[in-house]
């Protein structure tokens, strides 16, 4: 049915275990059991998004996604979780088939625990040197994530990173694009590129399986492109990963807590390691209370700058197939 789009996404699917080499991202609060059982059931790829979740958390998540969905899901773990390696031994419990290591360079071991049960490990890496470096001490697939992306980003557009990292890794690598990716045209794009598959996140948040709250969707289906900003660094002390969000008060509020921070960094009260998890932590708080609260004034409404290109709640079988045909359409 999705002929050309197939032949060209084989080497990710193959990669994936799946029908279409379309992941849907992890996304914090919002990738649980309900979205990545859907997605994987739809023929593409689920992640469940760890977060700051405990190990006795992931267990039972895994567990109940296990019982939703029969085909291949993958894990997202951030590399700074302080508890990593346990989160890695839940994994491994559960034969999880790909982990999925964002949030910074993977640390010593962790790729190789992985690996030691069997499963494939994803990594992103923001330049080119490091990606090959990644690619060499034994990551088996890599996700290059562009500005345009929700939640955590570089500096970077796809469009560029697309232009640097493809060219040069694709021909030996399974390489997925993420970032901005709203409908199938940029999808066979990104293909014809030479890419493995694609990532998506916000396409898939406001997805009928999605849990996130009705007032989040509402905030989706409203927003325009612009209306997804990225936050500002107020101290250059204090390097913060910037956030792309929906506009509203609690971006202004990060503001105020990266001072308070800062502060309190100067007066040596805490230390440079403590200062940016006090930020994750906060991230973290900010997500859930509009994700699941639905509090969209003081909560963190992540989006990517596709958000403009969501206009309504649709199935996630709905979303893959219109993906799928767009793309088809655009190689045809
Ligand atoms: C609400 C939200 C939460 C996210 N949380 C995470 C996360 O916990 N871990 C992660 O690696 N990426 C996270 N992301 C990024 C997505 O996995 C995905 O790479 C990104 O959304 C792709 O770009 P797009 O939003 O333009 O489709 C998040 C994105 C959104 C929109």
């Amino acid at each position: 049915m999705y002929d050309k789009t197939s032949a060209l996404m084989q080497r990710g699917r193959e990669f994936l275990g799946t029908d279409h080499a379309i992941l849907c991202g992890a996304m914090s609060w919002v990738s649980e059991r309900n979205l990545v059982s859907a997605i994987s059931n739809a023929g593409a790829f689920g992640v469940i998004a760890c977060g700051a979740m405990t190990p006795e958390l992931l267990d039972a998540e895994i567990a109940a996604t296990k019982s939703l969905t029969a085909k291949p899901f993958g894990v997202n773990l951030i590399t700074m979780h302080p508890m990593l390696f346990d989160l890695i031994a839940v994994c491994a419990k559960h034969g999880v088939g790909h982990v999925v290591l964002a949030g910074g360079i993977p640390p010593k071991g962790s790729v190789e625990a992985i690996k030691a049960f069997g499963a494939k490990v994803l990594v992103f890496a923001p330049t080119l040197a490091l990606a090959k470096k990644l690619l060499r001490s034994g990551a088996d697939a890599l996700v290059i994530e562009g500005s345009e992306a929700g939640g955590h980003i570089g500096p970077v557009a796809t469009s560029v990173l697309a232009q640097e990292f493809l060219p040069a890794l694709a021909q030996d690598h399974v390489v997925f694009v993420a970032g901005g990716i709203g409908r199938g045209e940029m999808i066979a794009a990104y293909l014809e590129m030479g890419a493995s598959g694609v990532q998506l996140g916000t396409r898939f948040a406001c997805a009928t399986e999605s849990i996130a709250h009705p007032n989040f969707k509402k905030a989706f289906f409203r927003a325009n492109a612009r209306d997804a900003v990225a936050s500002v660094q107020v101290d250059p002390r204090l390097p913060v990963i910037p956030v792309r969000a929906l506009k509203n008060k609690g971006t202004e509020e990060f503001t105020a807590k990266q001072r308070e921070v800062a502060q309190a960094l100067d007066e040596g009260r805490i230390e440079m390691g403590e200062a940016q998890l006090q930020i994750e932590h906060y991230w973290a708080g900010a997500l859930r209370r509009a994700v699941i609260d639905g509090d969209v004034e003081n909560g963190s409404l992540m989006a990517g700058q596709s958000v403009g290109m969501v206009s309504s709640e649709q199935p996630v079988a709905e979303i893959v197939a219109e993906l799928l045909s767009q793309c088809e359409d655009a190689l045809a």
